[in-house]
């Protein structure tokens, strides 16, 4: 059988390579045979066994945010299942990116006068680490608090944004001058985009939201009828590349392609008037993923001896507000994507990498469904009305179906997949709300061992300036990772070796 003959390959492969290879050919045998789980809860066991803390000084802070729910549990298995699905596979035995992290936490993202949170206090608790009121961000007269870009800058590193929103993204829309009421405009507060110009020395923007830095009357560079949006007559790009040096401004995918990392310090990329496309439908010819974004931006980033951080965003959050399951998840499989190519870019040994959200939405993913069911497809079981129903649903949203006879309309494979498509919910809501529940904390690299347990959302800032020992806390102890030593062999813990060896023998 399978079993046998990959014995036999493995111990061919013993004589002359590791015990590691001879693992991966085990498990890879059958899922029906108790050997298939007993291997891979061996290899895990090994890699639990071989796990050590890293109580390095992290130089380098990366904060991966699905906007909403992408580490919302549900979201996080249903992109799983989706990722393996696109290539082919059942699915759920798919690893993302994110769950290969080491350690998790879970995060609690109430706000001070919310149950549900919205994004805008959310930010103030992730990026500051301070918890906030419902819509309110850091900049309350008096009460300003900074945040870990913020302090980063200051500490002398290099720092960026990367999002697939619109860069002034907030949940008050104040993105331009036009869209603050006048007592906001007469008290002196200013608007998003020029505050992303003028409050921190930011190296690196890149996302969409082009229309809130033009004056109203300066045309769209790609839309010929469209016009900026600011009533102020100035324009925040030629504003923002003034007395800057290697400074670029970028509006597409082939100008952002031709960006020399080796000579640019500064690199502004606007992509669209608003926020830049959902990755399902993105032009691949104009606009550049999540993905190219980030690896610009590191590859510009990484370049400061002194380190960087960046916040990477994506919008998850605007498919699941339209109960569009579809979108959601295939922007949170570019999201880990995005992950896993900055991980190929950086080092675990000096790059703290953290991955969550900032607030989780009325998702939910189950029902009776086989091995391999699709993502978007529908439960075996049918309703008491006689219907079929897809086993992602919301709890509220547009997706409310329930026409004025009282019934379901008819569903199958080919409505629920299609693009477009908004999955049933139980209450009508023009825009589906966000959830109340913890979203999930991934975390790896320096100090990653901080991200622990059950915390207040606000921990995150906490912990990862510790780990780059930013302010406030600038007595932390840290030493920076020693350079590697690349001649070094592989180190096999006896532990390890023992387990390998009784797991190869339970096998014979
Ligand atoms: C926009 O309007 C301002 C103020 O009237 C003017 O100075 C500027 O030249 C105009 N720009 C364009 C591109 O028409
Ligand atoms: C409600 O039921 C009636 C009678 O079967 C049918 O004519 C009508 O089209 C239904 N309405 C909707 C909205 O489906
Ligand atoms: C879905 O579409 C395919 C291809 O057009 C068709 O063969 C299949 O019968 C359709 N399934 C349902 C349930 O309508």
């Amino acid at each position: 059988n399978a079993s046998s003959q990959s014995i036999l390959v493995c111990l061919t492969l013993l004589s002359t390579s590791s015990f590691l290879m001879c693992y991966f050919i085990v498990w890879m045998t059958s899922e029906q045979n108790p050997q298939f789980w007993n291997a891979k809860g061996k290899e895990a066991l090994v890699t639990a066994l071989s796990l050590k803390h890293n109580f390095h000084l992290a130089k380098n802070l990366i904060l991966f945010l699905g906007d909403g729910e992408c580490m919302g549990v549900s979201t996080v298995t249903a992109t799983r299942i989706l990722k393996g699905q696109l290539e082919g596979k059942p699915g759920e035995e798919t690893v993302l990116t994110m769950d290969t992290f080491p350690n998790l936490a879970l995060s609690k993202t109430y706000n001070v006068n919310m149950q549900m949170p919205d994004s805008a206090a959310t930010a103030t608790a992730y990026l500051c680490g301070v918890k906030a009121t419902y819509g309110q961000c850091s900049t309350e007269k008096n009460n300003e608090v900074h945040s870990v870009l913020h302090r980063a800058r200051a500490a002398g590193k290099s720092v960026g944004i990367v999002t697939t929103t619109r860069v002034q993204q907030n949940e008050r829309n104040w993105y331009s001058d036009a869209a603050q009421p006048a007592d906001a405009l007469a008290g002196g507060c200013k608007d998003i985009a020029y505050q992303l110009v003028h409050n921190t020395d930011i190296n690196v923007i890149l996302g969409g939201g082009r229309q809130y830095m033009l004056p109203n009357n300066v045309t769209d560079p790609e839309y010929a009828k469209q016009t900026g949006d600011r009533l102020d007559n100035t324009n925040l790009i030629d504003e923002w590349l003034k007395n800057k040096k290697n400074a670029k401004y970028v509006w597409n995918k082939a100008q952002l392609d031709a960006v020399d990392e080796d000579t640019t310090e500064y690199l502004m990329g606007l992509f669209e008037p608003k926020d830049t496309r959902y990755e399902l439908e993105r032009n691949a010819e104009t606009d550049p993923s999540l993905t190219e974004m980030v690896e610009k931006a590191i590859k510009i980033l990484s370049k400061n001896p002194k380190g960087f951080y960046l916040f990477v965003e994506d919008k998850i959050d605007h498919g699941h507000h339209a109960s569009e399951a579809k979108k959601a998840l295939y922007e949170a499989v570019e999201f880990d994507r995005a992950i896993a190519r900055a991980g190929e870019l950086t080092s675990e040994r000096d790059t703290m990498s953290v991955v969550t959200a900032d607030h989780s939405h009325v998702f939910s993913f189950g029902s009776s469904s086989p091995r391999g069911n699709p993502v978007l497809g529908l439960s075996t079981k049918i309703g008491t009305d006689k219907k079929y129903f897809t086993t992602a649903l919301y709890g509220n949203g547009p997706g409310f179906a329930i026409d004025s006879n009282g019934t379901r309309p008819d569903i199958n494979i080919n409505i629920t997949s299609a693009t477009g498509y908004a999955q049933q919910s139980a209450v009508p809501l023009s825009s589906e709300t966000h959830g109340s529940e913890d979203v999930a904390i991934f975390a790896k690299g320096p100090m990653s061992h901080l991200f622990h347990g059950v915390q207040e959302q606000s921990y995150i800032a906490h912990a990862m300036a510790y780990a780059a020992c930013i302010d406030p806390y600038t007595e932390c102890n840290l030493e920076p990772a020693p350079e590697p030593n690349h001649a070094a062999p592989i180190q096999l813990s006896a532990g390890m070796l023992l387990l390998a060896l009784l797991t190869f023998i339970n096998l014979i």
